[in-house]
């Protein structure tokens, strides 16, 4: 493909990533810096995209958690809620004049909206309103909160307004790779949560996750832990997989007779699934960064763990993780200022190491410029 494609109603210009990485120019610099373009992506990508919650979800009978979805971008007001039967995620709108409906995390028998009084069962059905005496065909099943997609996924919830994939479909082939794993009896950390606040554009902080070319420039310690020489990538359709390989006396999985990876010394699964979640799986756990697109310029990233095997933290390919994000993103913030300079258009892509960005891009501006149906 080739050719700018006018996008006028866009209001940027905006071509095809070329499908052959090996031909191929990366994203251009002004996809970083257009308020343009951050709008289409917002709408036709985040807005259709899985987001995972960034912290624990409810699990008690009558407890509710609001949501504040891609907060600066989305800005969608949501509520989990745990009636006792399960998890429902829905609008945190009340259905009468709009109000914003719980405020803080709470323990409740009924949502009650605190501007007039309207209140809605823990699965978001309507159940009363005072003064509506009189209305003709009210209530109905308007008037009940909107529910949204959900799911739960070994302790953690992920939503979406409106999803472009079913989330089975979109996890692809990660649940069957990390069978070996015990994953049932993985908790959730709780006081582990740790959260990034970057001055840079959420995509390039997906760049920057998606090809290990800068490992031995960035990440001195990383660099020793993994033989880079074996470092590989796989793409898959909603996602990316980076498999590293640890050096001679680092840790890895003992992985089971028969697994796609059994006979090699894997230190790490990094995964990345579209557009912005990414799951780090060690032998001690998994670590999450869940990235939060919150402005052209300024994103979230929130780190949650699953831990499996305390006695191996801190150690090989997933020990020092603070210290590898820090490394990470003094190089992110470096390219937010080198992708808005005038003199910057785009680069090319290293046709294997970076693989996974070129997929990356391919499915962003794809997904841009399809019209949305
Ligand atoms: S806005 Fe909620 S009852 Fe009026
Ligand atoms: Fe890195």
């Amino acid at each position: 493909m080739s050719g700018t494609v006018a996008q006028s109603e866009l209001g940027f210009l905006l071509e095809p990533i070329v499908d052959d990485v090996r031909r191929a120019a990366t994203l251009p610099g002004h996809a970083y810096r257009d308020g343009g373009f951050h709008e289409a992506v917002r709408e036709r990508v985040l807005a259709r995209a899985w987001h995972a919650f960034p912290g624990s979800p409810p699990e008690r009978d009558g407890a509710l958690v609001p949501w504040t979805l891609l907060d600066g971008c989305l800005d969608e007001p949501l509520l989990l809620a745990h009636d006792g039967a399960a998890l429902r995620c829905l609008s945190n709108v009340c259905t009468h004049r709009g109000s914003l409906l719980v405020a803080e995390p709470c323990q409740a028998r009924a949502i009650r909206c605190p501007y007039h009084g309207r209140r809605f069962s823990l699965d978001g059905r309507f159940v009363s309103a005072p003064g509506f005496d009189g209305a003709e065909g009210f209530p109905s099943q308007k008037d009940d909160l909107p529910a949204l997609a959900h799911a739960l996924w070994h302790g953690l919830a992920f939503a979406s307004l409106a999803p472009a994939v079913p989330f089975e479909e979109w996890l692809g082939p990660l649940p069957e790779r990390l069978r070996f794993l015990p994953l049932e009896r993985a908790c959730l950390e709780r006081p582990g949560i740790r959260r990034y606040e970057l001055a840079a554009n959420w995509m390039l902080y997906c760049d920057n996750y998606l090809e290990g070319l800068h490992v031995p420039f960035v990440h001195r310690g990383l660099a020793r832990a993994l033989d880079l020489s074996r470092y590989n990538i796989e793409l898959f359709t909603h996602g990316a997989l980076q498999l590293g390989e640890a050096s001679d006396g680092e840790p890895c999985f003992d992985l089971p007779v028969g697994h796609a990876d059994y006979g090699r010394r894997i230190a790490a699964y990094y995964y990345w699934l579209f557009p912005c979640t990414m799951l780090n799986v060690y032998p001690w756990g998994m670590s999450i960064n869940v990235v939060e697109p919150r402005g052209l310029a300024k994103t979230t990233v929130h780190y949650l763990s699953l831990v499996f095997d305390e006695a191996l933290r801190g150690r090989g390919a997933g020990g020092d993780l603070h210290r590898v994000e820090l490394e990470d993103q003094t190089v992110v913030h470096a390219v937010q200022r080198g992708v808005r300079a005038r003199s910057y258009q785009h680069g090319r892509y290293a046709p294997v190491a970076e693989a996974a960005v070129h997929h990356f891009h391919r499915m962003l501006v794809n997904s841009v410029l399809r019209a949305p149906t």
